[in-house]
């Protein structure tokens, strides 16, 4: 392809953080979560750039996007983070899938599409109320995966909900509920050979919740989950950057008026620089009223007039000015470095009153994915 706008996605930036996030959780070890297209950066490469940093295996939360795995030559476990409509399950066990249950029906899925002793996590719901077993019925529901030839208990896991609040209780709460449940399940008999609960956030914050291996996605990518985690996620290496290339250049007379609704007016005459992508690529339209920036010439350059669909303009100055002067095919960083200036995915968030992994899983799958 040969689109003038692309995302570049550093390979060895999520292999430094993996090893990063593996010093840190230590003795735990990681698995790194790739669902979502490995959250923007492109599902096939950071799940062989985490491998290749040491995680033992990868996470994924449709069957689809295991099986895009298998497809490429990985090898490595992959687990399916939530139960799945029955009619993929024959699909994961054909695909050599780890899969998530949390009651008779997701058993009874695996096992009417012929599963053989398929490997499954039970996923506990210890107050993130969004899917799971509940903690009374786990037990039972360890007993029914046993006792069927067609599943073998693999694991017993939970999500934490606000693990990303550094000073929240509900935390603790979670991870006692969760002991209370393995303590329930270990006088049952059952022993599970791994038990897991912790995102990046927890990895990072909360060493009780590490246990055998952390579920680490917005880390590996070298982001933080949160503000509040920034400090601790200092020594990663954001892995992606977006870039284009100027498309078309003009002048614009003081008093003329751009793009749809006509908003922006320039009060000075005008170089404006139009870049190729848009709000189809994941840079939202609003980004013009909250101040949105792109680097061009190492200069930071305000996104001007609303961003449509496949374009955006950028104002490059008084016209005339030298230092200024802008030229088709001139590369733009959106996300990113050029010369001293950065514009990070945590400055996307905090601008258009988003969380960073919206701003990477938005960037959407017609923006190439170059290797950095
Ligand atoms: C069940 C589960 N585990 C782990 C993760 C990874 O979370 P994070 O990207 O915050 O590390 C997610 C992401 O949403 C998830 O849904």
């Amino acid at each position: 392809m040969n689109r003038w706008a692309w995302v570049e996605v550093s390979e060895a930036a999520i292999e430094h953080n993996v090893r990063q996030l593996a010093a840190i959780a230590a003795p735990s070890r990681v698995w790194a979560v790739v669902k979502a297209n490995g959250y923007g950066h492109g599902a096939v490469a950071s799940a062989r750039a985490a491998l290749a940093g040491g995680a033992q295996g990868l996470c994924v939360a449709l069957v689809q996007e295991g099986v895009e795995l298998r497809d490429a030559g990985v090898t490595a476990p992959i687990l399916v983070l939530s139960e799945q409509p029955p009619e993929t399950a024959a699909t994961a066990i054909s695909a050599g899938l780890t899969s998530t249950v949390y009651g008779a029906g997701g058993i009874a899925a695996l096992a009417a599409a012929g599963g053989r002793l398929h490997p499954v996590h039970l996923k506990i719901d210890t107050g993130m109320r969004r899917v799971g077993a509940d903690p009374v019925s786990a037990v039972a529901i360890a007993d029914m995966i046993e006792s069927s030839p067609a599943v073998t208990l693999a694991g017993v896991f939970t999500h934490l909900a606000v693990a990303d609040e550094p000073g929240n209780d509900f935390t603790s709460e979670q991870l006692r509920r969760f002991d209370e449940v393995l303590n329930a399940l270990s006088a049952a008999g059952h022993r599970p050979p791994v038990v897991h609960a912790a995102n990046s956030a927890a990895a990072m914050l909360q060493p009780n919740a590490r246990r055998d291996f952390v579920r680490a996605g917005i880390a590996i990518y070298g982001l933080a989950p949160a503000p509040s985690v920034a400090s601790e996620c200092r020594e990663l290496h954001p892995a992606l950057s977006l870039h284009a290339r100027v498309a078309f250049v003009k002048q614009v007379r003081a008093g003329e008026r751009i793009s749809y609704g006509l908003h922006h007016r320039f009060e000075r005459d005008t170089t404006v620089a139009t870049l190729p992508l848009g709000y189809a690529d994941g840079v939202p339209r609003k980004f013009q009223s909250v101040g949105g920036e792109v680097l061009l010439g190492g200069i930071r350059r305000p996104i001007v007039g609303i961003v449509t669909m496949d374009q955006l303009l950028v104002d490059c100055g008084p016209a005339g000015g030298d230092e200024r002067q802008v030229a088709v095919g001139d590369h733009a960083v959106l996300i990113g470095r050029q010369g001293d200036e950065e514009i990070t995915v945590a400055d996307w968030a905090q601008q258009l009153g988003v969380i960073g992994y919206e701003v990477v899983c938005g960037l959407s799958s017609r923006l190439e994915r170059r290797p950095a």
